[in-house]
């Protein structure tokens, strides 16, 4: 039995492989591989994207789906542990796609659960099918995942997809490029482990200088309900808005990814521009979470 709890269950030949399976999932999307299967999504965090592709692969594949997108509407509101809830609905279905508040719940899932658990986001943590998602939309936009300049912008303090996504990315000689407030930066542990990897990275104050240089501009939004000061919030949350007069300079070939919800950091007047591609991105989410599903069931 696996689950995916971090990005780092996975080596370079998964990541490959579920990006391969992705690419099939797209040109014949709608297989009958989950028939007489069950699988939940319990979301104990509010989701858009993450719950709903999830639940349109399990649809495409012909499986059943159960689950919540609001606890208060379950037993947890009278006290209900996380580990009685895992072993209820282990019960029920057969792998569970969770999201979490706390950093760690859904490796503690993992390891009470007789069933496969899918992170889809713990806390500030990780988030690795956003990270599967976000390399498959960067292997079709630049028909490769090696030596891409790389530029992560904005929350990289609390942004789960951006742990996620460098853990994943530094196995393919990359360049980062870092910009943030200080406040926001990428955690010390992160800068470490690319320190120790001796993986190239640059930490930058203006997005603008990076903005020609790179091939993969990744912009993230300022993460309110992580923080525990608001004045905090208050203060970081316009620093860094992606506008489209600012993209004279890009390379031809330059995306620009978000894992999306946005608020205010790309502004609508780069939504025609060539290189927005987060749309899209969103859109990759189905077939490589019917990729992820697939590979952990042994479809
Ligand atoms: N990218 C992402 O996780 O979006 P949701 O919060 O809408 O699921």
């Amino acid at each position: 039995m696996k689950s995916l709890v971090s990005i780092s269950d996975f080596k370079v030949e998964d990541y490959l492989n579920i990006i391969e399976l992705a690419a099939q999932f797209e040109a014949n999307s709608y297989r009958n591989l989950l028939k007489g299967r069950i699988i939940s999504t319990l979301f104990f965090e509010p989701s858009t994207r993450t719950r709903l592709s999830f639940e349109s692969a399990i649809n495409r594949l012909g499986g059943n789906v159960i689950g919540f997108a609001d606890i208060s509407t379950t037993s947890s509101t009278k006290g209900e542990s996380l580990h009685d809830t895992i072993t209820m609905v282990a019960g029920y279905s057969d792998l569970i796609v969770m999201r979490h508040p706390l950093e760690g719940a859904a490796k503690y899932a993992a390891e009470i659960s007789p069933v496969p658990i899918v992170n889809a986001g713990d806390g500030a943590n990780q988030h690795p099918t956003q990270t599967l998602l976000d390399m498959y939309s960067i292997q079709k936009t630049q028909g490769k995942l090696d030596n891409l300049s790389i530029a992560l912008i904005g929350d990289l303090k609390y942004g789960r997809t951006v742990h996620s996504l460098i853990m994943a990315m530094m196995h393919f000689a990359p360049h980062f490029h870092f910009i943030a407030p200080p406040e926001l930066q990428l955690p010390k542990e992160y800068l470490q482990i690319l320190n120790d990897k001796n993986i190239p990275y640059t930490l930058h104050d203006d997005m603008q200088e990076v903005i020609p240089e790179v091939d993969i501009v990744y912009m993230t939004r300022v993460q309110k309900e992580r923080f525990s000061e608001p004045m905090e919030y208050e203060r970081t949350k316009n620093l860094y808005v992606l506008r489209n007069s600012m993209l004279d300079g890009a390379k031809p070939t330059m995306r620009i990814l978000h894992p999306l919800p946005r608020v205010n950091e790309i502004n609508t007047d780069v939504d025609t521009s060539p290189h927005a591609y987060y749309f899209e991105q969103a859109h990759n989410g189905v077939f490589t979470r019917q990729a992820i599903i697939s590979y952990l069931l042994d479809l």
